[in-house]
């Protein structure tokens, strides 16, 4: 059993849901996921993250990720993590999806390693979010195959 620490950005909750669903997929293939909805970085101990996140502003993490994009910014060193990010935004704004390509360039800055290219989620596309992630899953899977 392989456990992903899965770090939430959301304001409204559209990114809550996705995690939520990319949570149930990920526990019914033999993972285990932690949730974390007000994420703090002394929580996240497993070294495989999925940042699931919205981008609000003028491209600005939602309000709820901002204590853990500090502690990020504070901290030398993670290049013991491996991660993926999904961004949830909109593309009628020119900064669509910053907050999780800024997220994924923060994570790497720090040594983590990138699984994957964020997958940038449009909410003005006809699939819904959920899908479009779920989708993308299997890509995940079998990175994650290879990483552990
Ligand atoms: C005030 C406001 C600002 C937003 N700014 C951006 C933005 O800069 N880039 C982007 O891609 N999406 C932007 N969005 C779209 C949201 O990211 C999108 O609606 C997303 O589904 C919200 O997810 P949440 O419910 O998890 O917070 C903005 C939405 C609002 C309401």
């Amino acid at each position: 059993m392989r456990n992903i620490e899965i770090i939430i950005g959301s304001q409204m909750g559209s990114a809550e849901y996705v995690a939520e669903q990319l949570a149930e997929q990920l526990d019914a293939n033999e993972f285990s996921t932690h949730l974390h909805e007000q994420p703090d970085l002394s929580a996240c101990q497993h070294p495989l993250w999925l940042v699931v996140t919205s981008t609000y502003g003028a491209g600005d993490y939602p309000d709820n990720l901002l204590p853990f994009i500090e502690q990020l910014s504070d901290h030398e060193d993670l290049s013991h993590i491996q991660f993926a990010v999904v961004g949830i935004g909109d593309s009628s704004y020119d900064t669509f999806n910053l907050a999780a390509s800024n997220c994924a360039q923060l994570l790497t800055n720090k040594g983590a390693q990138q699984l994957l290219p964020v997958l940038k989620i449009d909410v003005q596309d006809e699939a819904l979010p959920e899908d479009a992630a779920i989708a993308w899953l299997p890509a995940l899977k079998q990175q994650l195959d290879q990483a552990c």
